[in-house]
């Protein structure tokens, strides 16, 4: 095989992105042949942008047409377990859209539809080909910095206005979407986070609901991890900060690195700090490199990398066993934000599911849905990386 036929299941902003991308050809060895969505207008439009490409209203209906080998989904995130798993049950390969589901109770049963399927899984984690956030991964993994002490990630510039949240009545409630900016624009920077510096042992974290917004779920955060070497870190986000900042620093026994407006600044030292702190050596002299950021296209690197492992086995650069962990870390942030104590990775997840469906049941919220407010252009301008 040397041509994989692609499904796409949910063609709103960014199936639509996606959809363009492989109908166009921009993709190598991926031919659009179906798309489905369960709005009746949208599968009116997208019949006239793509003819020839098949249109089903039902992921069921699509996965079970023998139209196609793979499938992206990209509908609200609810639903990207189930639609995952009823592909893997039915033979396809899955490319799902970041995060992989809202809480972790349910993902032993689609890890196992995996396992049985022997096909690709993998999430759209973009901002993991950005060259800076590539060297800041080689550097740590490497020894460059020694051991971690400390990590702090400002990323307040995710900045929202009150009509993003009324575009989509799914949006910003825990019944339709199950979270607000950790499980919504975070994903990507705690997954970058657990990558570069590894799985925190625990969670302190307090999540502020309708802090700048009329919203049911929390538009501002911030966590507190520790880890099991003694390391700290710690992660603020808002969309409700304008301008905002996006800054991760990251500091070990033989150096430091920041990522910050385009650039990683890494500092090291000429011994490890302890060295110096017990007297076995001079003070440490410094030395400073700078690395600059380039333009990339995330969005296709990973579709271009999920379409060459399965045509050539190339690796995955965000496979879903992988993928899972930022879920991990949001789940165990909410929950110690809704229960005001330190919560550890090996937190109870069936009461984090449980917590979740009282708020669902006990929602007083009710949302005015307005038409999209923003631009395309103003939509695809979010991935950029916006230092
Ligand atoms: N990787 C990224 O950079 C990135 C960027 C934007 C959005 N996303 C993710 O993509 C997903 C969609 O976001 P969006 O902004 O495109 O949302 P959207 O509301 O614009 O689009 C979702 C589409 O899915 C359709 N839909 C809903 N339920 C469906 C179902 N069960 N089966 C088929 N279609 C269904 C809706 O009708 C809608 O057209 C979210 O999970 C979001 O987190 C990722």
């Amino acid at each position: 095989m040397n041509l994989l036929k692609i499904g796409i299941a949910g063609i709103g902003n960014i199936g639509t992105v996606h959809a363009r991308s492989i109908y166009n050809g921009e993709i190598k060895g991926m031919e659009l042949c179906a798309l489905c969505d369960t709005d009746e207008k949208r599968r009116r439009t997208l019949a006239s942008e793509f003819p020839n490409v098949k249109i089903f209203s039902s992921s069921e209906e699509m996965i079970r047409s023998k139209t196609i080998d793979a499938i992206i989904i990209s509908t609200p995130h609810y639903f990207h377990p189930i639609i995952a798993k009823d592909a893997f049950e039915n033979g396809l390969h899955v490319l799902s859209e970041k995060p992989i589901g809202v809480y972790t109770a349910d993902m032993d049963a689609l890890f196992d539809a995996w396992k049985k399927s022997k096909k690709t899984f993998c999430v759209m984690f973009n901002q993991r080909t950005n060259k800076l956030f590539k060297e800041a991964k080689r550097i740590v993994s490497e020894g460059e910095l020694g051991e971690i002490k400390r990590s702090v990630w400002i990323i307040t510039n995710w900045y929202r206005t009150q009509s993003y949240y009324d575009s989509g009545d799914w949006r910003a409630t825990w019944k339709g979407e199950g979270g607000g900016v950790l499980l919504n624009q975070c994903p990507h920077n705690l997954d970058l986070w657990q990558w570069i510096c590894g799985m925190p042992k625990s969670i302190y974290a307090i999540c502020k609901v309708a802090h700048g917004h009329n919203i049911e779920v929390e538009d501002d955060a911030t966590i507190y991890a520790e880890y099991e070497n003694g390391a700290s870190g710690v992660f603020i986000t808002s969309t409700c900060d304008y301008a905002g900042t996006n800054r991760l620093e990251i500091t070990g026994t033989k150096g430091r690195l920041v990522l910050e407006k385009g650039r990683l600044t890494l500092t090291k030292l000429s011994c490890d700090d302890r060295e110096f702190c017990t007297g076995e050596k001079e003070e440490p002299s410094i030395s400073e490199t700078v690395v600059y950021d380039e333009d990339y296209n995330g969005h296709k690197n990973i579709l271009q990398n999920f379409a060459n492992s399965i045509l050539y086995g190339e690796e995955l650069i965000a496979p879903a066993n992988e993928a899972i962990n930022e879920l991990l870390i949001s789940n165990m942030a909410y929950l110690s934000s809704w229960k005001n104590e330190k919560i550890t990775s090996q937190f109870d997840k069936e009461e984090y599911r449980s917590m979740l469906a009282e708020k669902i049941k006990n929602s007083a919220f009710s949302k005015k849905e307005t038409e999209k407010a923003f631009s395309e252009s103003e939509y695809l301008s979010r991935w950029k990386t916006k230092w």
